[in-house]
Formats: structure tokens, C-alpha cells, sequence
């Protein structure tokens, strides 16, 4: 391998530069020239790409977001969007090239393959953890602890004034966030995508909180489980209590990588790049059971829920 490129895709999280900065210095030291591309896809259809060296990834191991920076591109499932993206590949001359992103990104990197040839090798990064094929992705850890903080503020002032607080996390369409928010802040309730719930339910539990002596509520809402501001009007008519919704939304994102973080990258970064110059690629790296794995980026698994459901259950059972 003599020259590889790196790419950042789909929503930044916390951990996407140290995870870079290894990929970089790893090749760097096994000799190869690294060229970053810019702007994630969109960068890549519009050939926005420059020589990444050692110190050029300097400082940035604490830093949130990308240094690469990223983009939402659809238009690379097209084949108008496609084309483009064949010239950059040529120009630059590409023995392999490493992603770091989500699934998304994944799809995108197994197109390279097939319509370019080119060698590609993944790095999960995702504040959702919804990527088949690793116990945790790069950035949820960091996600996780924002929301933990985020949270712990508000039940202060919901002990204060008894109040109900509905908070939305993020997570897409996946409720784990949620729920490890919900176990790691001790809330009353979560609303997750992968169990239907009830309102009236929801309000029982609530009330007979109350009446049990509960200062307050807090009710922690996944993204993917519906709308928060519907929850919150729909506790208030049947409670007639003070309610407030707060939506952490992309505070999730942002914010220097957990030290949990800078580590998985770390290694996922540098095992990334291993296995893109001893040619095995059209894989993703993951962390299953403590361990390296790869797994393939072609034959996906389907995401399964059961993590997500144990974590409810144990939430449920520590209340
Ligand atoms: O995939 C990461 C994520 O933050 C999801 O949790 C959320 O649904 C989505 O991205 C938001 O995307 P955008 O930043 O494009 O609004």
C-alpha cells in the first residue's frame, strides 16, 4: 500500500479524530502517503481531498466533531451521484481507503468496492450504537455521558418544584441511548422504540409515584419512540401538573471524546488500517465481547433489540 485514504461520513461523534490520527500515524508509519478527504461524501464527489501527515493530526486527539469534517449525501445511492465520485477515485489514486462512520457510510464504502474496485475497511462511529457487528461504537460512550450530566442538572430542579420532566435523547431509530441513559440517571420511565407503551399506563405509574413520595418525574424519551412535545401535552392533560420537555438533540454530539472513546479509537483506528495493508478488506472492525473482530460490510447481520430490552428490565427492576 502506498497510498490510502481516510473519510469521516453520516453524523460526527465524539472519538472520529483520535480515531483518525490513527489511522493516519499508523500508516504513516508503515510507509504509506495518507490523503484525507474532506466533507465526507460530498468531498469525495467534488474531489476535496489533501496530503494528511503525522503532525497534521496533532492536537486533535481531544477534540470533538471531525477535523475532516462530514456530510449527509444521499446522492451517492444514485448514479448521478456516483459518478463523481469514480473521477475523484481515479485522480487520487487510492490504494485503499479507510472509513470512519456509520452504517450508512458502510453501504456507501461496499459501493466503492463494487463500482471502483476499491479496497475498503470501516470503523464504527456512531452516537446510536445501531452498527451490527460491535458490541459499541465510537462516540456513544461520550453521548451517553453528555446525557448523563444533561439529566442530572434537570432533576435538580424537577426535585425542586415536583415537577414532570419528558427529555428526548437521541438514537434514530434505535432506543439503546435512551435506555442507558434511563438506567445510568435512575428515571422514572423510558419510551423506547422497540416496546409500545401507553399513556394511560405511563400516567399510573406516574401518579403512583407521587403518592409513594417521589419529588419528581423523569421521563426519558428515545428519539425513535415518538414525540416528546406529544408526551409531555398528553401527561399534562391527564396529570394536570407541571410538565417541561427538554430535547437534548445534538448536544449528544459534540463535546471532547470520553477517555473511553480516545481508547476504542484508538485501537479500532490502527487495526483498521492493519488489515486494509495485510488486504483484507470489505470489512468493518468492531469491539465484541472486549475483543478485536472484524465482520463483513457486505453481509451485514440484522440489528438485534435484546440489548436494549435487558437494559429496560434491569431500568424497570432498579426503580
Ligand atoms: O446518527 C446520529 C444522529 O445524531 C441520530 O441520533 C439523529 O437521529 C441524527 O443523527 C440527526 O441527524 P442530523 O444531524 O443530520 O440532523
Amino acid at each position: 500500500m502506498k497510498r490510502i485514504g481516510v473519510l469521516t461520513g453520516g453524523g460526527d461523534a465524539a472519538g472520529m479524530n483520535p480515531a483518525l490520527r490513527a489511522v493516519v500515524r499508523r500508516a504513516r508509519g508503515l510507509g504509506a502517503e495518507v490523503i484525507g478527504i474532506q466533507r465526507g461524501w460530498e468531498g469525495l464527489a467534488e474531489g476535496d481531498f489533501r496530503k494528511l501527515t503525522s503532525r497534521d493530526v496533532s492536537g486533535i486527539i481531544d477534540r470533538g466533531g471531525t477535523i475532516l469534517r462530514t456530510f449527509r449525501y444521499p446522492e451517492f445511492a444514485t448514479d448521478e451521484g456516483t459518478a463523481p465520485v469514480g473521477k475523484t477515485i481515479e485522480k487520487m489514486k487510492l490504494d485503499g481507503l479507510v472509513i470512519i462512520g456509520g452504517d450508512g457510510s458502510f453501504r456507501g464504502g461496499n459501493k466503492l468496492t463494487r463500482s471502483f474496485g476499491l479496497p475498503v475497511v470501516g470503523v464504527p462511529a456512531t452516537i446510536d450504537n445501531d452498527i451490527p457487528g460491535t458490541d459499541i461504537s465510537i462516540g456513544f460512550d461520550t453521548a451517553l455521558n453528555t446525557a448523563i450530566e444533561a439529566v442530572d442538572k434537570v432533576r435538580d430542579t424537577a426535585t425542586s418544584h415536583g415537577r414532570i420532566f419528558v427529555i428526548e435523547v437521541m438514537g434514530r431509530s434505535y432506543g439503546l441511548l435512551a435506555a442507558q441513559t434511563a438506567i445510568a440517571t435512575g428515571a422514572e420511565e423510558v419510551l423506547l422504540p422497540e416496546v409500545p407503551y401507553d399513556i394511560d399506563d405511563l400516567c399510573k405509574r406516574i401518579s403512583s409515584g407521587y403518592r409513594r413520595g417521589k419529588q419528581h418525574a423523569i421521563i426519558i424519551v428515545a428519539e425513535g419512540a415518538g414525540k416528546a412535545p406529544h408526551v409531555a401535552f398528553e401527561i399534562k392533560e391527564r396529570l394536570k401538573r407541571g410538565v417541561r420537555m427538554v430535547v437534548l438533540g445534538h448536544t449528544q454530539r459534540g463535546g471532547s471524546p470520553s477517555g473511553y472513546d480516545r481508547i476504542l479509537a484508538s485501537r479500532l483506528g490502527h487495526r483498521a488500517t492493519d488489515l486494509l495493508f495485510a488486504g483484507e478488506h470489505g470489512v468493518m472492525v468492531g469491539i465484541v465481547g472486549n475483543k478485536i473482530k472484524t465482520s463483513s460490510l457486505d453481509k451485514k447481520s440484522k440489528l438485534s433489540g435484546k440489548a436494549v430490552l435487558s437494559d429496560l428490565r434491569l431500568m424497570e427492576d432498579l426503580i
